[in-house]
Protein backbone atom coordinates (compact mmCIF):
# COMPACT_ATOMS: atom_id res chain seq x y z
CA UNK A 1 0.00 0.00 0.00
CA UNK A 2 2.77 2.52 0.96
CA UNK A 3 4.69 1.81 -2.05
CA UNK A 4 1.80 2.91 -4.54
CA UNK A 5 0.46 5.17 -2.68
CA UNK A 6 3.76 6.99 -2.25
CA UNK A 7 4.50 7.05 -5.67
CA UNK A 8 1.11 8.50 -6.71
CA UNK A 9 1.55 10.77 -4.12
CA UNK A 10 5.50 12.00 -5.43
CA UNK A 11 4.09 12.19 -9.18
CA UNK A 12 0.59 14.56 -7.70
CA UNK A 13 3.01 16.78 -5.73
CA UNK A 14 5.39 17.29 -8.28
CA UNK A 15 2.70 18.13 -10.62
CA UNK A 16 0.72 19.73 -8.31
CA UNK A 17 3.88 22.07 -7.24
CA UNK A 18 4.93 23.05 -10.88
CA UNK A 19 1.57 24.25 -11.41
CA UNK A 20 1.34 26.52 -8.58
CA UNK A 21 4.27 27.71 -8.46
CA UNK A 22 4.11 28.79 -12.20
CA UNK A 23 0.87 30.44 -11.52
CA UNK A 24 2.21 32.13 -8.77
CA UNK A 25 5.28 33.43 -10.41
CA UNK A 26 2.70 34.87 -12.93
CA UNK A 27 0.35 36.43 -10.61
CA UNK A 28 3.08 37.79 -8.95
CA UNK A 29 5.20 39.22 -12.00
CA UNK A 30 1.75 40.75 -13.29
CA UNK A 31 0.44 42.35 -10.07
CA UNK A 32 4.04 43.89 -9.86
CA UNK A 33 3.96 45.03 -13.21
CA UNK A 34 0.72 46.49 -13.06
CA UNK A 35 1.36 48.38 -9.32
CA UNK A 36 4.31 50.11 -10.75
CA UNK A 37 2.35 51.20 -14.08
CA UNK A 38 -0.16 52.41 -12.07
CA UNK A 39 2.58 54.45 -9.80
CA UNK A 40 3.84 56.31 -12.99
CA UNK A 41 0.88 57.22 -14.57
CA UNK A 42 -0.46 58.82 -11.52
CA UNK A 43 3.17 60.43 -11.66
CA UNK A 44 2.87 61.59 -14.87
CA UNK A 45 -0.82 62.67 -14.20
CA UNK A 46 0.52 65.12 -11.49
CA UNK A 47 3.27 66.25 -13.50
CA UNK A 48 0.69 67.39 -16.34
CA UNK A 49 -1.29 68.77 -14.21
CA UNK A 50 1.43 70.83 -12.93
CA UNK A 51 2.25 71.49 -16.47
CA UNK A 52 -1.12 72.81 -17.52
CA UNK A 53 -1.32 75.27 -14.78
CA UNK A 54 2.34 76.59 -15.13
CA UNK A 55 1.55 77.06 -18.88
CA UNK A 56 -1.15 79.89 -17.93
CA UNK A 57 1.00 81.65 -15.60
CA UNK A 58 5.03 80.81 -15.79
CA UNK A 59 6.23 83.11 -13.09
CA UNK A 60 7.41 83.19 -9.45
CA UNK A 61 4.25 83.24 -7.85
CA UNK A 62 3.06 80.00 -9.65
CA UNK A 63 6.05 78.31 -9.39
CA UNK A 64 6.85 78.44 -5.71
CA UNK A 65 2.81 77.47 -5.41
CA UNK A 66 3.31 74.32 -7.21
CA UNK A 67 6.47 73.65 -5.34
CA UNK A 68 4.32 74.30 -2.14
CA UNK A 69 1.58 72.19 -3.41
CA UNK A 70 4.35 69.22 -3.81
CA UNK A 71 6.42 69.67 -0.62
CA UNK A 72 3.27 68.16 1.29
CA UNK A 73 3.26 64.98 -0.84
CA UNK A 74 6.06 62.01 -1.17
CA UNK A 75 6.90 63.05 -4.78
CA UNK A 76 8.80 65.64 -5.64
CA UNK A 77 8.31 67.98 -8.55
CA UNK A 78 11.62 70.55 -10.33
CA UNK A 79 10.78 72.52 -12.84
CA UNK A 80 13.75 73.83 -15.31
CA UNK A 81 13.92 76.15 -18.42
CA UNK A 82 13.84 74.94 -22.03
CA UNK A 83 17.74 74.67 -21.23
CA UNK A 84 17.69 72.68 -18.30
CA UNK A 85 18.19 75.40 -15.62
CA UNK A 86 16.20 74.32 -12.26
CA UNK A 87 14.12 77.69 -12.00
CA UNK A 88 12.14 75.68 -8.66
CA UNK A 89 12.24 72.48 -6.74
CA UNK A 90 10.77 71.01 -3.34
CA UNK A 91 13.55 69.05 -2.70
CA UNK A 92 16.30 69.85 -4.29
CA UNK A 93 18.60 66.09 -3.70
CA UNK A 94 21.12 66.23 -5.51
CA UNK A 95 20.80 62.48 -7.07
CA UNK A 96 17.68 64.36 -8.61
CA UNK A 97 19.37 66.40 -10.47
CA UNK A 98 21.64 64.15 -11.98
CA UNK A 99 18.52 62.87 -13.60
CA UNK A 100 17.92 66.55 -15.03
CA UNK A 101 21.28 66.41 -16.45
CA UNK A 102 20.51 63.75 -18.51
CA UNK A 103 17.51 65.04 -19.74
CA UNK A 104 16.26 64.28 -23.62
CA UNK A 105 14.96 66.70 -26.25
CA UNK A 106 11.76 65.82 -28.54
CA UNK A 107 9.85 65.26 -25.57
CA UNK A 108 5.84 64.70 -26.23
CA UNK A 109 3.42 66.97 -25.44
CA UNK A 110 1.83 64.17 -23.19
CA UNK A 111 5.40 63.65 -21.62
CA UNK A 112 7.11 60.24 -20.66
CA UNK A 113 8.35 58.15 -18.07
CA UNK A 114 12.08 59.50 -17.42
CA UNK A 115 13.10 56.51 -15.14
CA UNK A 116 10.86 53.63 -14.74
CA UNK A 117 13.23 50.72 -13.12
CA UNK A 118 12.29 51.06 -9.44
CA UNK A 119 14.03 47.91 -8.63
CA UNK A 120 17.76 49.57 -9.14
CA UNK A 121 17.13 53.52 -8.80
CA UNK A 122 16.29 55.45 -5.38
CA UNK A 123 13.26 57.13 -7.91
CA UNK A 124 11.33 56.82 -10.73
CA UNK A 125 10.27 59.92 -12.55
CA UNK A 126 8.37 61.84 -15.41
CA UNK A 127 8.81 64.56 -17.36
CA UNK A 128 6.06 67.00 -19.18
CA UNK A 129 7.19 69.94 -21.24
CA UNK A 130 5.75 73.33 -20.82
CA UNK A 131 4.63 74.98 -24.10
CA UNK A 132 3.43 78.39 -25.11
CA UNK A 133 2.84 78.87 -28.93
CA UNK A 134 3.72 75.42 -29.74
CA UNK A 135 7.34 76.03 -28.38
CA UNK A 136 8.65 74.51 -25.28
CA UNK A 137 9.83 77.22 -22.96
CA UNK A 138 10.09 74.55 -19.83
CA UNK A 139 9.71 70.88 -18.22
CA UNK A 140 7.96 69.68 -15.17
CA UNK A 141 9.89 66.61 -13.45
CA UNK A 142 8.72 64.63 -10.94
CA UNK A 143 10.22 62.10 -8.92
CA UNK A 144 8.81 59.53 -6.01
CA UNK A 145 11.40 57.86 -4.05
CA UNK A 146 11.05 53.89 -5.22
CA UNK A 147 11.45 52.94 -1.17
CA UNK A 148 7.87 52.98 -0.88
CA UNK A 149 7.66 50.93 -4.05
CA UNK A 150 9.66 48.52 -2.21
CA UNK A 151 7.42 48.46 1.38
CA UNK A 152 5.12 47.76 -0.96
CA UNK A 153 6.55 45.04 -2.96
CA UNK A 154 7.68 43.52 0.60
CA UNK A 155 4.66 43.30 1.80
CA UNK A 156 3.14 41.50 -2.08
CA UNK A 157 5.81 39.02 -0.90
CA UNK A 158 4.88 38.19 2.36
CA UNK A 159 1.37 37.67 1.31
CA UNK A 160 2.34 35.57 -1.52
CA UNK A 161 4.67 33.66 1.05
CA UNK A 162 1.44 32.76 3.38
CA UNK A 163 -0.31 32.27 0.64
CA UNK A 164 1.78 29.70 -0.78
CA UNK A 165 2.59 28.06 2.65
CA UNK A 166 -1.23 27.02 2.87
CA UNK A 167 -1.72 26.11 -0.21
CA UNK A 168 1.41 23.68 0.18
CA UNK A 169 0.03 22.40 3.23
CA UNK A 170 -3.50 21.87 1.84
CA UNK A 171 -2.15 20.03 -1.41
CA UNK A 172 -0.12 17.78 0.80
CA UNK A 173 -3.10 16.92 2.68
CA UNK A 174 -5.22 16.49 -0.14
CA UNK A 175 -2.71 14.55 -2.43
CA UNK A 176 -2.10 12.23 1.23
CA UNK A 177 -5.92 11.72 1.12
CA UNK A 178 -6.52 11.40 -3.22
CA UNK A 179 -3.26 9.00 -2.85
CA UNK A 180 -4.64 6.28 -0.54
CA UNK A 181 -8.27 6.66 -2.01
CA UNK A 182 -6.60 5.54 -5.12
CA UNK A 183 -4.75 3.12 -3.63
CA UNK A 184 -6.88 1.38 -1.50
CA UNK A 185 -9.33 -0.54 -4.05
CA UNK A 186 -6.10 -1.31 -6.10
CA UNK A 187 -5.01 -2.92 -2.65
CA UNK A 188 -8.33 -5.19 -1.50
CA UNK A 189 -8.20 -6.55 -5.09
CA UNK A 190 -4.90 -7.69 -4.96
CA UNK A 191 -5.43 -9.09 -1.37
CA UNK A 192 -8.37 -10.57 -2.87
CA UNK A 193 -6.86 -12.27 -5.93
CA UNK A 194 -4.25 -13.58 -3.90
CA UNK A 195 -7.22 -14.91 -1.78
CA UNK A 196 -8.58 -16.46 -4.56
CA UNK A 197 -5.14 -18.19 -5.76
CA UNK A 198 -5.16 -20.12 -2.46
CA UNK A 199 -8.70 -21.20 -3.12
CA UNK A 200 -10.73 -19.40 -0.90
CA UNK A 201 -13.25 -17.46 -3.46
CA UNK A 202 -15.63 -15.82 -0.38
CA UNK A 203 -14.16 -12.56 -1.48
CA UNK A 204 -16.52 -9.41 -1.06
CA UNK A 205 -15.39 -6.26 -2.96
CA UNK A 206 -17.13 -2.86 -2.33
CA UNK A 207 -18.38 -2.55 -6.09
CA UNK A 208 -19.67 0.83 -5.45
CA UNK A 209 -19.26 3.20 -8.17
CA UNK A 210 -18.63 3.58 -11.76
CA UNK A 211 -15.01 4.63 -12.14
CA UNK A 212 -12.44 2.39 -14.27
CA UNK A 213 -11.70 1.26 -10.54
CA UNK A 214 -14.63 -0.31 -10.13
CA UNK A 215 -15.57 -2.01 -13.00
CA UNK A 216 -12.60 -3.74 -12.33
CA UNK A 217 -13.70 -4.65 -8.61
CA UNK A 218 -17.21 -5.63 -10.04
CA UNK A 219 -15.02 -8.08 -12.73
CA UNK A 220 -12.97 -9.91 -9.92
CA UNK A 221 -15.89 -10.12 -8.12
CA UNK A 222 -17.48 -11.73 -10.81
CA UNK A 223 -14.77 -13.49 -11.53
CA UNK A 224 -14.63 -15.03 -7.87
CA UNK A 225 -18.57 -15.24 -8.04
CA UNK A 226 -17.89 -17.55 -11.24
CA UNK A 227 -14.80 -19.66 -9.51
CA UNK A 228 -17.02 -20.35 -6.52
CA UNK A 229 -20.07 -21.42 -8.32
CA UNK A 230 -17.71 -23.50 -10.95
CA UNK A 231 -15.98 -25.40 -7.81
CA UNK A 232 -19.02 -26.33 -6.75
CA UNK A 233 -20.52 -27.53 -9.49
CA UNK A 234 -17.65 -29.70 -10.16
CA UNK A 235 -18.22 -31.28 -6.61
CA UNK A 236 -21.63 -31.85 -7.40
CA UNK A 237 -21.00 -33.38 -10.72
CA UNK A 238 -18.00 -35.53 -9.32
CA UNK A 239 -20.53 -36.95 -6.65
CA UNK A 240 -23.14 -36.99 -9.08
CA UNK A 241 -21.20 -39.36 -11.45
CA UNK A 242 -19.99 -41.35 -8.55
CA UNK A 243 -23.90 -42.18 -7.47
CA UNK A 244 -24.57 -42.90 -10.69
CA UNK A 245 -21.69 -45.55 -10.97
CA UNK A 246 -22.99 -46.89 -7.81
CA UNK A 247 -26.71 -47.64 -8.33
CA UNK A 248 -25.85 -50.12 -11.28
CA UNK A 249 -22.62 -51.75 -10.36
CA UNK A 250 -24.71 -52.42 -6.68
CA UNK A 251 -27.07 -54.14 -8.70
CA UNK A 252 -24.21 -55.93 -11.18
CA UNK A 253 -22.46 -56.83 -7.96
CA UNK A 254 -25.63 -58.17 -6.10
CA UNK A 255 -27.08 -60.29 -8.74
CA UNK A 256 -23.96 -62.04 -10.19
CA UNK A 257 -23.34 -62.75 -6.47
CA UNK A 258 -26.28 -64.60 -6.15
CA UNK A 259 -25.72 -66.01 -9.68
CA UNK A 260 -22.78 -67.70 -8.20
CA UNK A 261 -22.98 -68.68 -5.11
CA UNK A 262 -26.69 -70.17 -5.62
CA UNK A 263 -28.58 -72.89 -7.14
CA UNK A 264 -31.14 -71.17 -8.76
CA UNK A 265 -34.03 -72.51 -11.16
CA UNK A 266 -33.51 -71.18 -14.88
CA UNK A 267 -36.17 -69.05 -14.42
CA UNK A 268 -34.59 -67.13 -11.68
CA UNK A 269 -31.50 -66.71 -13.46
CA UNK A 270 -32.93 -65.34 -16.64
CA UNK A 271 -34.20 -63.28 -14.31
CA UNK A 272 -31.18 -62.15 -12.74
CA UNK A 273 -29.35 -62.00 -16.20
CA UNK A 274 -31.76 -59.67 -17.52
CA UNK A 275 -31.10 -57.04 -14.91
CA UNK A 276 -27.78 -57.47 -15.32
CA UNK A 277 -27.94 -56.96 -18.93
CA UNK A 278 -30.24 -53.73 -18.18
CA UNK A 279 -27.65 -52.25 -15.44
CA UNK A 280 -24.80 -52.94 -17.84
CA UNK A 281 -26.78 -50.98 -21.20
CA UNK A 282 -27.88 -48.39 -18.69
CA UNK A 283 -23.80 -48.16 -17.02
CA UNK A 284 -22.72 -47.92 -21.23
CA UNK A 285 -25.02 -45.54 -21.51
CA UNK A 286 -23.99 -43.14 -18.99
CA UNK A 287 -20.55 -43.54 -20.11
CA UNK A 288 -21.22 -42.44 -23.60
CA UNK A 289 -23.64 -39.82 -22.30
CA UNK A 290 -20.57 -38.84 -20.37
CA UNK A 291 -18.21 -38.65 -22.96
CA UNK A 292 -20.38 -36.69 -25.33
CA UNK A 293 -20.44 -34.02 -22.84
CA UNK A 294 -16.97 -33.74 -22.27
CA UNK A 295 -16.15 -33.49 -25.48
CA UNK A 296 -18.64 -30.81 -26.61
CA UNK A 297 -17.15 -28.92 -23.14
CA UNK A 298 -13.80 -29.41 -25.12
CA UNK A 299 -15.28 -28.28 -28.71
CA UNK A 300 -13.35 -31.21 -29.91
CA UNK A 301 -16.76 -32.08 -31.56
CA UNK A 302 -17.98 -31.70 -35.01
CA UNK A 303 -20.84 -30.61 -36.25
CA UNK A 304 -21.63 -32.19 -40.04
CA UNK A 305 -24.05 -30.48 -41.45
CA UNK A 306 -25.95 -31.31 -44.57
CA UNK A 307 -29.06 -30.51 -46.16
CA UNK A 308 -31.90 -33.11 -44.09
CA UNK A 309 -35.32 -33.86 -45.63
CA UNK A 310 -36.99 -33.13 -42.59
CA UNK A 311 -40.04 -35.36 -43.52
CA UNK A 312 -38.52 -38.50 -44.43
CA UNK A 313 -35.48 -37.67 -41.44
CA UNK A 314 -38.76 -37.46 -39.05
CA UNK A 315 -40.58 -40.81 -40.54
CA UNK A 316 -37.63 -42.76 -40.27
CA UNK A 317 -37.47 -41.99 -36.46
CA UNK A 318 -41.21 -41.73 -36.37
CA UNK A 319 -40.91 -45.93 -37.56
CA UNK A 320 -38.10 -46.56 -35.01
CA UNK A 321 -40.13 -45.41 -32.02
CA UNK A 322 -43.77 -46.31 -32.88
CA UNK A 323 -43.63 -50.05 -31.35
CA UNK A 324 -42.06 -48.54 -28.03
CA UNK A 325 -45.52 -45.89 -27.99
CA UNK A 326 -47.70 -48.33 -28.99
CA UNK A 327 -46.54 -50.85 -26.47
CA UNK A 328 -47.48 -48.06 -23.74
CA UNK A 329 -50.83 -46.85 -25.60
CA UNK A 330 -48.95 -43.62 -26.38
CA UNK A 331 -50.58 -42.36 -29.03
CA UNK A 332 -47.80 -40.85 -31.29
CA UNK A 333 -47.96 -38.79 -34.71
CA UNK A 334 -45.87 -36.62 -36.64
CA UNK A 335 -46.98 -33.35 -38.51
CA UNK A 336 -44.49 -32.43 -41.37
CA UNK A 337 -45.19 -30.69 -44.29
CA UNK A 338 -43.27 -32.05 -47.55
CA UNK A 339 -39.78 -30.46 -48.74
CA UNK A 340 -39.08 -28.90 -45.65
CA UNK A 341 -35.20 -28.99 -45.10
CA UNK A 342 -32.89 -27.89 -42.62
CA UNK A 343 -29.05 -27.85 -42.25
CA UNK A 344 -28.14 -30.23 -39.59
CA UNK A 345 -25.86 -33.20 -38.51
CA UNK A 346 -28.47 -35.96 -38.64
CA UNK A 347 -27.21 -38.29 -36.26
CA UNK A 348 -27.17 -35.28 -33.70
CA UNK A 349 -30.39 -33.98 -34.84
CA UNK A 350 -31.82 -37.49 -34.24
CA UNK A 351 -30.08 -37.98 -30.70
CA UNK A 352 -31.35 -34.45 -29.99
CA UNK A 353 -35.14 -35.75 -30.86
CA UNK A 354 -34.30 -39.08 -29.38
CA UNK A 355 -33.80 -37.45 -25.88
CA UNK A 356 -36.86 -35.66 -26.09
CA UNK A 357 -39.17 -38.85 -27.57
CA UNK A 358 -37.44 -41.08 -24.75
CA UNK A 359 -38.23 -38.47 -22.28
CA UNK A 360 -41.68 -38.01 -23.56
CA UNK A 361 -42.64 -42.00 -23.78
CA UNK A 362 -41.04 -42.25 -20.14
CA UNK A 363 -42.91 -39.37 -18.42
CA UNK A 364 -46.35 -40.04 -19.69
CA UNK A 365 -48.66 -42.98 -19.69
CA UNK A 366 -51.67 -45.06 -21.14
CA UNK A 367 -54.05 -42.70 -23.06
CA UNK A 368 -51.78 -40.06 -23.78
CA UNK A 369 -50.22 -38.35 -26.74
CA UNK A 370 -46.83 -37.39 -27.77
CA UNK A 371 -46.38 -35.34 -31.13
CA UNK A 372 -43.75 -33.58 -33.40
CA UNK A 373 -44.75 -30.57 -34.97
CA UNK A 374 -42.49 -28.89 -37.50
CA UNK A 375 -43.02 -25.33 -38.93
CA UNK A 376 -41.70 -23.09 -41.06
CA UNK A 377 -41.66 -19.40 -40.01
CA UNK A 378 -40.30 -16.53 -41.87
CA UNK A 379 -36.25 -16.73 -40.61
CA UNK A 380 -36.44 -20.26 -38.20
CA UNK A 381 -37.86 -23.53 -38.46
CA UNK A 382 -39.82 -25.30 -35.23
CA UNK A 383 -39.40 -28.19 -34.39
CA UNK A 384 -42.20 -29.06 -30.96
CA UNK A 385 -41.88 -32.47 -29.38
CA UNK A 386 -45.33 -31.83 -27.56
CA UNK A 387 -46.36 -34.74 -24.78
CA UNK A 388 -49.70 -34.53 -22.85
CA UNK A 389 -47.50 -36.57 -19.76
CA UNK A 390 -47.14 -35.74 -15.89
CA UNK A 391 -45.68 -32.13 -16.32
CA UNK A 392 -43.08 -30.77 -14.51
CA UNK A 393 -43.67 -28.66 -11.66
CA UNK A 394 -43.03 -25.23 -12.50
CA UNK A 395 -39.69 -24.62 -9.46
CA UNK A 396 -37.98 -27.55 -11.25
CA UNK A 397 -38.46 -25.93 -14.94
CA UNK A 398 -35.50 -23.78 -14.63
CA UNK A 399 -32.84 -26.56 -13.90
CA UNK A 400 -33.94 -29.49 -16.05
CA UNK A 401 -31.12 -28.37 -18.72
CA UNK A 402 -28.82 -28.93 -15.85
CA UNK A 403 -26.58 -31.91 -15.78
CA UNK A 404 -27.82 -34.83 -13.70
CA UNK A 405 -31.12 -32.75 -12.90
CA UNK A 406 -34.18 -34.65 -12.43
CA UNK A 407 -37.21 -33.74 -10.87
CA UNK A 408 -37.75 -37.10 -8.79
CA UNK A 409 -34.63 -37.36 -7.03
CA UNK A 410 -35.40 -41.04 -5.96
CA UNK A 411 -33.80 -42.87 -9.04
CA UNK A 412 -36.19 -45.67 -9.42
CA UNK A 413 -35.62 -48.43 -11.68
CA UNK A 414 -38.54 -48.00 -13.79
CA UNK A 415 -38.17 -44.12 -14.28
CA UNK A 416 -34.42 -44.26 -13.38
CA UNK A 417 -32.75 -41.87 -15.89
CA UNK A 418 -29.39 -40.06 -15.02
CA UNK A 419 -30.34 -36.62 -15.95
CA UNK A 420 -28.11 -36.02 -18.72
CA UNK A 421 -30.41 -36.53 -21.49
CA UNK A 422 -31.11 -32.49 -21.70
CA UNK A 423 -27.91 -31.14 -20.89
CA UNK A 424 -27.14 -33.03 -23.95
CA UNK A 425 -30.00 -31.85 -26.38
CA UNK A 426 -28.89 -27.97 -24.95
CA UNK A 427 -25.22 -28.60 -25.67
CA UNK A 428 -26.06 -29.95 -29.34
CA UNK A 429 -28.83 -27.40 -30.40
CA UNK A 430 -26.52 -24.68 -29.28
CA UNK A 431 -23.81 -26.82 -31.67
CA UNK A 432 -26.07 -26.17 -34.31
CA UNK A 433 -26.94 -22.20 -33.75
CA UNK A 434 -30.24 -22.90 -32.57
CA UNK A 435 -32.47 -22.69 -28.85
CA UNK A 436 -34.23 -24.97 -27.37
CA UNK A 437 -37.00 -23.67 -24.68
CA UNK A 438 -39.14 -25.23 -22.49
CA UNK A 439 -43.33 -24.95 -21.46
CA UNK A 440 -44.64 -27.33 -19.09
CA UNK A 441 -47.75 -27.88 -16.41
CA UNK A 442 -48.16 -30.09 -13.94
CA UNK A 443 -50.70 -32.92 -15.10
CA UNK A 444 -51.12 -31.34 -17.97
CA UNK A 445 -47.95 -31.72 -20.24
CA UNK A 446 -44.72 -30.89 -21.51
CA UNK A 447 -43.67 -29.23 -25.13
CA UNK A 448 -39.74 -28.65 -26.03
CA UNK A 449 -39.53 -26.10 -28.49
CA UNK A 450 -36.65 -25.89 -31.12
CA UNK A 451 -35.72 -23.23 -32.93
CA UNK A 452 -33.30 -23.74 -35.54
CA UNK A 453 -32.46 -20.12 -37.99
CA UNK A 454 -32.68 -21.27 -41.90
N1 LIG B 1 -41.49 -34.70 -21.27
C1 LIG B 1 -41.29 -34.64 -19.95
N2 LIG B 1 -42.32 -34.73 -19.09
C2 LIG B 1 -42.13 -34.63 -17.76
N3 LIG B 1 -40.93 -34.46 -17.18
C3 LIG B 1 -39.87 -34.35 -17.98
C4 LIG B 1 -39.97 -34.42 -19.39
N4 LIG B 1 -38.74 -34.26 -19.94
C5 LIG B 1 -37.90 -34.11 -18.88
N5 LIG B 1 -38.54 -34.16 -17.72
C6 LIG B 1 -37.99 -34.00 -16.37
O1 LIG B 1 -36.71 -33.40 -16.51
C7 LIG B 1 -35.69 -34.21 -15.91
C8 LIG B 1 -34.43 -34.11 -16.72
O2 LIG B 1 -34.57 -34.77 -17.95
P1 LIG B 1 -33.34 -35.46 -18.65
O3 LIG B 1 -33.76 -36.00 -19.97
O4 LIG B 1 -32.22 -34.50 -18.61
O5 LIG B 1 -33.00 -36.63 -17.66
P2 LIG B 1 -33.60 -38.08 -17.50
O6 LIG B 1 -34.59 -38.34 -18.57
O7 LIG B 1 -34.05 -38.22 -16.11
O8 LIG B 1 -32.32 -38.98 -17.70
P3 LIG B 1 -31.58 -39.38 -19.08
O9 LIG B 1 -32.27 -38.64 -20.16
O10 LIG B 1 -30.19 -38.98 -18.88
O11 LIG B 1 -31.76 -40.84 -19.16
C9 LIG B 1 -36.28 -35.57 -15.88
O12 LIG B 1 -35.75 -36.27 -14.77
C10 LIG B 1 -37.77 -35.32 -15.70
O13 LIG B 1 -38.07 -35.15 -14.33
MG1 LIG C 1 -34.12 -38.06 -20.60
Amino acid sequence: MKKLSFKLGIIFFITLFCIETFMMLFLHASLTNSRVEEELTSLQARGNSHRTILERNFDKETLAHVVLMESKENTDVVITDKTGKILAASHPHPEIQAYIKNSEDNVPYNGKVLQGNWQEENYISTISPIQKQQTTIGYVFMFQNTDSIHALMERLNRHFLIVGIISGVVTIAVIIVLSRKLAFPLVQMKEATLKMSKGDFTVALSTNGKDELSDLSNAIQLLSDDLHHLREERKEFLSSIAHELRTPLTFIKGYTDILYKRDLTERDRQKYLGIIIEETNRLSRLIKDLFDLAKMDENSFVIDKESLHLDKFLANIETKLSPAFQEKQIHFFVQCEEGLTLMADSARLEQIILNLLNNALTYCSSGDSTSIIVKRHSRFLQISIKDTGKGIPKKDLPYIFERFYRVEKSRTRALGGSGLGLAIVKELVHAHGGEVTVFSEENKGTTFELLFKE
